[in-house]
């Protein structure tokens, strides 16, 4: 078992289509799509900086190519807003800038699902435990979903999941984990299953798309067997470190929004807007007006 017991580097697998978003996913990332005023990505990457992560590695695919574009300097805006003394939204431009070099952008050149995903980044990452955030997720809470996982993580030095309980009747979408021995916010997992068969699941706890994973997980991603949906899971690479490793289940607390869902993006604009001083009163005259008196 590696002994680093800080986490520096995260993976953000950003290759997606996007295909419940057509028309607009046709043109412009899912992952650039906004909520309120900002792309999804920058709440995921946001989570990630408040959690420590020094280093962002991006897994794009093909038409991805103003996800870099956003995570880099506009020079010329920059130079503009400067000359017109916008200094309100340079500071925004400032804050949203990662620190030169501290970004990594590799391709997946197919979409074989998000186990290959993941291991695309196996030498960015080298020899040491990660995190993985997947960008469909928004996590809202007062202590960031990342940060959470990694009390786990400096507590076991084991790989940790966040995990939330769904109805039982959607179990059959996600990952699945077993519950065993509870320790404080996380529980050991003893099974993990990825998209069970209706009514097979061995709990209703999913994983919502935050892991931390020692790297010994890339000789099982290397394997690059199929599983649920003709795709590489990232979850049967999990299964098998499992014979190895020990693996917890955090049991997040806060809000998701499911960014990959229409309803899900919504809400989140909703929540977001309703939560900004500046657009409160205002949003929430206009979101009553719309819905009309009971
Ligand atoms: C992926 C993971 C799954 C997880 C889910 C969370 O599935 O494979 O284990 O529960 O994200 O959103 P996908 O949403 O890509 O089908």
């Amino acid at each position: 078992m590696n002994e680093t017991k800080t986490i520096r580097k995260a993976v953000f697998p950003v290759a997606g289509l996007g295909t419940r978003f057509l028309p607009a996913t046709k043109a412009v990332p899912k992952e650039m799509l906004t909520v309120v005023d900002k792309p999804v990505i920058q709440y995921i990457v946001d989570e990630a900086r408040e959690a420590g992560i020094e280093h962002f590695i991006f897994v794009t695919g093909r038409n991805k190519g103003v996800i870099e574009d956003y995570f880099d300097m506009a020079y010329e805006l920059e130079a503009t807003l400067k000359t017109r003394n916008k200094t309100a939204e340079l500071e925004i431009l400032d804050d949203q800038l990662p620190l030169a070099g501290s970004t990594t952008f590799t391709r997946q050149q197919a979409p074989l699902g998000l186990g290959h995903a993941i291991w695309c980044a196996r030498d960015i990452i080298g020899d040491e435990p990660f995190a993985v955030l997947l960008p469909d997720m928004i996590m809202r809470s007062k202590k960031g979903c990342l940060s959470q996982m990694l009390e786990v993580f400096r507590d076991t030095g084991d790989n940790v999941v966040a995990v939330e309980e769904c109805p039982p009747e959607l179990a059959h979408q996600y990952g699945i984990v077993g519950v065993g021995k509870e320790r404080g916010q996380a529980f050991e997992i003893t099974e993990m299953v990825e998209k069970p068969p209706k009514g097979k699941a061995p709990s209703n706890f999913f994983i919502s798309g935050r892991y931390v994973l020692q790297p010994e997980i890339f000789r099982f991603l290397s394997m690059q067997e199929k599983g649920a949906g003709g795709e590489i899971q990232l979850t049967d690479a999990m299964k098998k470190l499992m014979a190895r490793q020990k693996f917890w289940a955090m049991k997040y607390v806060g809000e998701t929004f499911d960014t990959g869902s229409k309803i899900g993006f919504l809400a989140a604009n909703v929540a977001y807007g309703l939560s900004r001083p500046d657009l409160e009163a205002g949003f929430r005259a206009e979101i009553e007006r719309l819905i009309g008196p009971k």
